[in-house]
C-alpha cells in the first residue's frame, strides 16, 4: 500500500492575508489562483463556481468571515460587527443547496456573538481549524468508505468530490483514492453536464495523483452498469435530510434508479458538516437553478423559442441508497437502519 501524496493543486490556500482560489472554470487548461482580501470577492468567487463543492465552499465563507472581520474590525466610526453581519448574509446568499455553507456561516457567528477578546486572530483560527477539519474528515471517510468497497471490480462516480471540492483529499474522491491504494484498478467518471466537473475535473484530478479514470458520458451510465463493469457508485453530497435523502449533483437520481435496476450499490460520502438535521426528508432541500446559458449554446441566445431548466442538483430518495459514510462513521442501508447513529 502507498502513501498517499499531497495533491499538488488544491482548490483553496489561506496566506494569513488573503485567501487564494483556484479558478476551477479554467480547468484543466489553465491553473490560475485569485486572490481575495474581502468578503465580496469570496462571495462572487463562489457564485460564479470559481470554487465549487460543497465542503469547499463552506470553507471559503468560513475564511471569508475572517477576511471581513479583519477589514472591518478597526472601523470605529460604526458598529463594525454590523458590517461584518452583512458581509456574512451576502455569503450565505451565493448558492442555496450545500448545507456545508450555511454550516460554517453559522459556526463563524456563534464565534462572533461570544466577543472574542481577538476577534481577528478568533476568527482566522476557526477558519483554519475547519479547513483542516475536514481535510482530516475526509481522510477517515476514505479509508471507512475503502473497507466498504473493498474488492470491487469497478467504480463510478459523479461530478466532483474529490480534493478540489474540499478542504483535500476529497469524500468521493477520497474513497476512491484510498480503494486504489489497496487495489482498486477501473474507476469511471461521468462528465457531468453540463458543467462538466466529471470531464474537467475528476479524471484530472485523479490523473494528478497517478490514478487513471475512464471517462463516460453521462448518457452512457446504464449501458455501463449493464455490462458489469462496476459494482459501485460513489458520490460527496451537497446536504443530506435528517432521513438521509441526498441532494448532489443532477443526475445523481438517475444514477441511483439506473443502479436498482441492476444491481449495482450507491454510496454517499460526506462529512457530517454536509447533514441538515434540521430537515426531516429531502422535500425542503432547495434546489439552485442556475442560468439557462450554461447549458444553451450561444447561438440561441437571440432564439426566444429555445429555453432551458437548469437545475444543478437533485435528491436521491434514502431507500436508494446502500451506504452513507461520514468521518464518524457508516450507515449501511439507511433506510432501513435510520441515520441515529451518526447523531452526537
Ligand atoms: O455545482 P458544484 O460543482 O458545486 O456541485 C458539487 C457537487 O455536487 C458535489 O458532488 C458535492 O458538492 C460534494 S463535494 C465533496
Amino acid at each position: 500500500m502507498t502513501e498517499p501524496k499531497q495533491l499538488a493543486v488544491q482548490a483553496l490556500q489561506w496566506t494569513g492575508d488573503s485567501l487564494k482560489v483556484l479558478d476551477q472554470r479554467l480547468l484543466p487548461e489553465t491553473i490560475a489562483y485569485e486572490d481575495y482580501r474581502d468578503a465580496l470577492g469570496v462571495a462572487e468567487a463562489i457564485k460564479t463556481m470559481r470554487v465549487r463543492g460543497a465542503p469547499a465552499i463552506g470553507i471559503a465563507a468560513a475564511y471569508g468571515v475572517a477576511l471581513s472581520v479583519k477589514q472591518h474590525c478597526h472601523d470605529r466610526s460604526v458598529n463594525w460587527s454590523d458590517k461584518v453581519f452583512a458581509d456574512i448574509e451576502r455569503l450565505a446568499a451565493s448558492r442555496p443547496t450545500a448545507v456545508n455553507l450555511f454550516w460554517a456561516l453559522d459556526r463563524m457567528k456563534a464565534l462572533l456573538n461570544s466577543q472574542p477578546e481577538d476577534p481577528v486572530a478568533a476568527t482566522q483560527a476557526l477558519a483554519v481549524e475547519i479547513h483542516q477539519d475536514d481535510i482530516a474528515a475526509n481522510h477517515r471517510i476514505g479509508e471507512l468508505g475503502a473497507d466498504i468497497i473493498g474488492g470491487a471490480k469497478g467504480v463510478l462516480t459523479h461530478c466532483n468530490a474529490g480534493a478540489l471540492a474540499t478542504g483535500g483529499y476529497g469524500t468521493a474522491l477520497g474513497v476512491i483514492r484510498s480503494a486504489c491504494r489497496r487495489g482498486l484498478n477501473k474507476v469511471f467518471a461521468g462528465e457531468t453536464r453540463p458543467w462538466l466537473q466529471g470531464a474537467r475535473l475528476t479524471v484530472w484530478e485523479l490523473a494528478q495523483d497517478d490514478i487513471a479514470a475512464t471517462l463516460i458520458a453521462d448518457s452512457a451510465a446504464a449501458w455501463l452498469m449493464k455490462s458489469g463493469a462496476v459494482d459501485w457508485i460513489v458520490v460527496g453530497a451537497d446536504r443530506i435530510a435528517a432521513n438521509g435523502d441526498t441532494a448532489n449533483k443532477i443526475g445523481t437520481y438517475s444514477l441511483a434508479v439506473l443502479a436498482k435496476q441492476h444491481g449495482v450499490k450507491l454510496m454517499v460520502a460526506a462529512p457530517l458538516s454536509t447533514i441538515d438535521w434540521n430537515l426531516a426528508d429531502g422535500g425542503g432541500i432547495e434546489i439552485e437553478q442556475r442560468e439557462p446559458n450554461e447549458l444553451l449554446p450561444d447561438s440561441y441566445n437571440q432564439e426566444s423559442l429555445v429555453s432551458a431548466w437548469n437545475p444543478v442538483f437533485d435528491v436521491t430518495p434514502v431507500e436508494l441508497i446502500s451506504a452513507i459514510v461520514t468521518e464518524r462513521g457508516v450507515v449501511l442501508n439507511p433506510s432501513e437502519n435510520g441515520m441515529g447513529s451518526l447523531k452526537l
